[in-house]
């Protein structure tokens, strides 16, 4: 089999990236290595930047975002049960798009259907040969038997697990990481969110967050310690817990219901630099992983998406190879920015076991500096809503 751009990894940033090189004209061939279902079990964040509403709009794949999704003006924020409001319209003119990442998975792959591309699942062994050659190759198991792919490009879209990274040397590649001393547990339950926005609670006992997905669907997280499981937290324990930490008139009006899903997930910095090495160019969460405090996980994915959509239509258009070369350079540019962003938050609002009252004054003042600073909640809704692309 022949293509022009091989894509391993059928996950947001693999669908997006194949559907705008299609609808450029380009050859792609998407391999996955789970089943669809499988693909669209996986629950994640639920807040988009406007930049990314725009660029699912532009591949097709905006509708029932703009049908079912709920446009946010601002956020909360509480500590110690006190809240305050982000008003990112007022601070820096724009919004965010509340609308649950498996959803967009979703409507990309209706959208790649309806293109009639190529996707592969169930792709096993697969392994990426002859990146440093303008013939790269890519090997991989289908149904028990061996299947092959040329192509001129490789993007490696499959995740923080997935092989693409590893091919590049390790004397190639410098890697960054910040592994935080906690984790979120999450719960989805079909009950009306805890507030009309967002609520980021800071409070003695740890983090919570109160989130949502659509007006009878909720999504809230508390932090925990790393040695907790979900099966350490019954339902009602959760909601307990998670009332203790929001602010007291939420709480009191929290409507409380079975959970349909509850994991636990631990909180990383990541970043692989460069993104690219020979034919091979990285997307999304095969080069970066951030805390999921301030959702930027798949935006960033969408803006690495852009800048090499961008630069393999030109390669394919005139011949001019400078915008790939430039990719990753391009590109960490804007994780760099949220990188820092989705740490800085992090640190701002989380109970870190080896903190003590120095770092929790320091915390105190960064959350009286958002609340009283029109200039400091500006650059926080300019971050929250997204930098350009
Ligand atoms: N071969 C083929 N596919 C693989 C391999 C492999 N060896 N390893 C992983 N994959 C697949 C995974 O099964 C997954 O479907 O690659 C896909 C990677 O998808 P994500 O992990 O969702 O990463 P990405 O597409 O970069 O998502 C970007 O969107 O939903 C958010 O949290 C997500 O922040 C992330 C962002
Ligand atoms: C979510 O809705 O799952 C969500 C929202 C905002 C975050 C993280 C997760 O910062």
């Amino acid at each position: 089999m022949r293509t022009e751009v091989a894509i391993i990894g059928g996950g947001p940033s693999g669908l997006l990236l194949s559907q705008r090189l299609m609808q450029a004209g380009i050859g792609t061939v998407v391999l996955e290595r789970q089943s669809r279902d499988h693909v669209l079990s996986r629950i994640r964040a639920g807040v988009l930047e406007w930049g990314t509403v725009e660029v699912l709009r532009a591949a097709g794949a905006g509708d029932r975002m703009d049908r079912e999704g709920q446009i946010h003006d601002g956020c909360w924020l509480s500590s110690e049960g006190e809240r305050f409001r982000i008003d990112f319209r007022a601070a820096c003119g724009r919004s965010v798009m509340v609308y649950g990442q498996t959803e967009i998975t979703r409507d990309l792959y209706a959208a790649q259907d309806a293109a009639g591309a190529v996707i592969v699942h169930r792709a096993t062994d697969v392994a990426l040969h002859d990146l440093d050659t303008d013939r790269p190759r890519v090997t991989w198991t289908e149904d028990g038997q061996p299947r092959e792919l040329t192509c001129d490009y490789v993007a490696g879209c499959d995740g923080f697990h997935g092989v693409s990274r590893q091919a590049i040397p390790a004397a190639a590649r410098t890697e960054y990481e910040r592994v935080y001393p906690f984790g979120w547990l999450g719960i989805l339950a079909r009950t009306r969110p805890a507030a009309d926005e967002l609520i980021y609670a800071a409070h003695a006992r740890g983090f919570a967050l109160s989130s949502m997905r659509n007006p009878r669907l909720s999504r809230h997280y508390i932090q925990v310690p790393l040695s907790d499981g979900p099966e350490d937290w019954p339902d009602a324990a959760f909601w307990d817990e998670l009332r203790r930490r929001l602010p007291a008139e939420v709480a009191a009006g929290l409507e409380i219901g079975p959970s349909i899903e509850k994991s636990v997930a631990p909180l990383r910095s990541f970043v692989c630099t460069p993104m690219q090495w020979g034919r091979l160019f990285l997307c999304g969460d095969a080069a970066h992983i951030v805390p999921p405090t301030g959702a930027k996980g798949l935006n960033l994915a969408v803006g690495d998406v852009v800048y090499l959509s961008e630069a393999l239509i030109a390669r394919y258009r005139s011949g001019d190879a400078g915008r790939l070369a430039g990719y990753s350079d391009r590109a960490l540019a804007r994780v760099w920015r949220a990188m820092r962003f989705s740490w800085s938050l992090t640190m701002l609002m989380h109970r870190f076991p080896d903190h003590d009252a120095w770092e929790r004054r320091m915390q105190d003042a960064g959350l009286d500096d958002l609340q009283r600073s029109d200039a400091v909640r500006r650059v926080f809704a300019e971050a929250y809503t997204g930098l350009p692309f």
